[in-house]
Order: structure tokens, then C-alpha cells, then sequence
């Protein structure tokens, strides 16, 4: 399993980090389990804009296969592990969900396992990761491993010594890539993990400057990209925003510099329209992941 990488598996983790060294991945499977996620009803109509945007889509197999042309030239990568729902109490009761061959079968670049560690059923889930690693070689195809926080986001994921606990322990059991949450000190996170890095987006930042110095910091402090979700589908102008941060994943621009391109590219046109009035308590329980 830690062999030489075959040509299969550098050909699907190109399809994730790009030959610049860099990724821009967006994250829509948000549905697994929060349901019809505000800004991803309708997945078809929220992606329209998007698609040509982004090296790769991370979702669930019900998504791609219902929501995404097939004519999507972009990296897939498939949510493995679920089985738990917004509304649990303890969020990491989760059980692997794709195979690796059904996942192939859907022309997935990468398959993707959330670890909880620290909660009620931390175990489960790093065996959930082992499994799947372990299925995922028998395909060369590459394992995404998430180091999720369940509804305590504001504590665990700001803190440094908990997100490098479970960035180490993912590449430790064999993750090619670590999604995680960028906090201060990220690059010793960074060092301490000796495989990429992508961050999350985390619930909807209050200005696109905010969105845009997140990445710049996360980039400037080690990590290979984003795996973003709400704060670009979920704002006010999703193809000018995810434009915005392409900016400063593959062309290196400065945050002011992007904010320029996203200020220039915000029109009436493009601007998201609700399709559905969110109900209150759905609107707060989704911020709290
Ligand atoms: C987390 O469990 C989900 O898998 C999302 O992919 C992740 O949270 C990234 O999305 P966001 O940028 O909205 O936080």
C-alpha cells in the first residue's frame, strides 16, 4: 500500500492536486448528512455556475450520479463514510458507505473518510479509515481523509493541537491527502503532517475578504489548497467568489488583488437567489458543522 505510486494513482490524485502543486476543490457533499443543505437544494442549479471553476468536486455518490453532467472533464471525489445525521447528538457514529469499487465504477478520483477523533466513537472511524485505505489499494485509487469536528466546531476546530492529533494519526494510517480546518499556527500542523493538505471553509465567513484571506493564509502557511463548501455556495455571488479564491490557489494573486477580480466579476446577473426561505432552525444548526 505505500509502494512507489502507479501510474493509476498519480493520474487520479493529478485530477485533485494540479501539476502546479495546488488544488481547488469544492465541497458539496454537505448533504450526507445535513439533507438539502441551504445553497445546495437544488445541487444542479447551485453547480451551474460553479463547474467550470473548480479541479475537482467532492460529494456523495447519489450527487454525482443525479446532479452532475456527464460531460464534468473534473476530479471526483466520493464521500465513503455516513450514517450519521445533523440531528444526533454525538456526530461520528459513522460507517463506511462506498466501496472502493463502486466508487471507481463512478470514475472517482479519491474516495473521502471523516475521522472523529476524540468523540464517542472515534474508533469506529479510524477503522472506517483503515478499511477503506485498505479496500481503496487493491484499486490505486488515492483516500481523502477528513479529520471532522462534529457540532463542536468553534472549539475543536480553531485548535491547533487537536487538528495536528488528527491531520498525523490520518497520514499515519495511510491517507493520501488530509482535509482539516486552518487555525493559527497551521504550518506547524502542516509540518507535523507528512502528506498535503487541504482546509475546509468552515460556515459562511461575513465578507469575501474574509474567504479570501483564509485561503491566501492556509496556502502561505503550507496547505496545497481548499476543499471549500459554504462560504462560496452560499454567498451572495458563488461564481465570482470561487473565481476569486482560483485566483489565489493557481494564480498566485494577493488577497486585495482577488477581492479586485471578485469585486469585478459581482454583478446583479450572478448574484444567488434563494430558492427556498431557510427555516430558522435549519439556518443555525447548519452553521454549527
Ligand atoms: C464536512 O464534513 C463536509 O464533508 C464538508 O465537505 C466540509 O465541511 C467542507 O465544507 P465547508 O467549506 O462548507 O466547511
Amino acid at each position: 500500500m505505500f509502494n512507489e505510486m502507479s501510474w493509476g494513482k498519480k493520474n487520479r490524485m493529478g485530477q485533485i492536486i494540479q501539476a502546479d502543486g495546488r488544488a481547488l476543490m469544492l465541497a458539496i457533499d454537505h448533504g450526507y448528512f445535513m439533507g438539502p443543505t441551504r445553497g445546495m437544494e437544488v445541487p444542479s442549479k447551485a453547480l451551474e455556475p460553479l463547474l467550470a471553476h473548480a479541479d475537482s468536486l467532492m460529494l456523495s455518490p447519489g450527487i454525482l450520479s443525479s446532479s452532475v453532467p456527464v460531460t464534468f472533464r473534473g476530479g471526483k471525489v466520493l464521500r465513503a463514510s455516513g450514517g450519521n445525521v445533523i440531528l444526533d447528538e454525538d456526530m461520528s457514529n459513522e460507517a463506511v458507505i462506498l466501496s472502493a469499487q463502486q466508487a471507481v465504477r463512478l470514475d472517482a478520483s479519491a474516495i473521502a473518510i471523516s475521522i472523529y477523533v476524540g468523540a464517542e466513537y472515534q474508533h469506529q472511524t479510524l477503522m472506517n479509515l483503515a478499511q477503506a485505505i485498505e479496500d481503496a489499494s487493491d484499486y490505486d485509487l488515492p483516500v481523502l481523509g477528513v479529520t471532522a469536528v462534529g457540532k463542536e466546531m468553534k472549539e475543536k476546530a480553531t485548535d491547533k493541537r487537536f487538528l495536528a492529533l488528527s491531520c498525523r494519526i490520518a497520514a499515519e494510517f495511510g491517507a493520501d491527502i488530509v482535509k482539516t480546518y486552518y487555525c493559527d499556527g497551521f504550518e506547524e500542523v502542516v509540518a507535523k503532517t507528512p502528506v498535503p493538505i487541504v482546509i475546509a471553509g468552515g460556515p459562511r465567513l461575513d465578507t469575501y475578504e474574509d474567504i479570501l484571506r483564509l485561503c491566501h493564509n492556509a496556502l502561505e502557511r503550507g496547505a496545497v489548497g481548499v476543499d471549500m463548501g459554504r462560504n462560496i455556495w452560499q454567498s451572495e455571488h458563488p461564481a465570482a467568489i470561487i473565481q476569486g479564491v482560483r485566483g489565489i490557489v493557481h494564480g498566485g494573486l494577493s488577497v486585495a488583488e482577488a477581492l479586485d477580480l471578485v469585486n469585478s466579476l459581482a454583478t446583479d446577473e450572478n448574484r444567488r437567489t434563494e430558492v427556498f426561505a431557510a427555516h430558522p432552525d435549519d439556518a443555525a444548526v447548519q452553521t454549527k458543522h
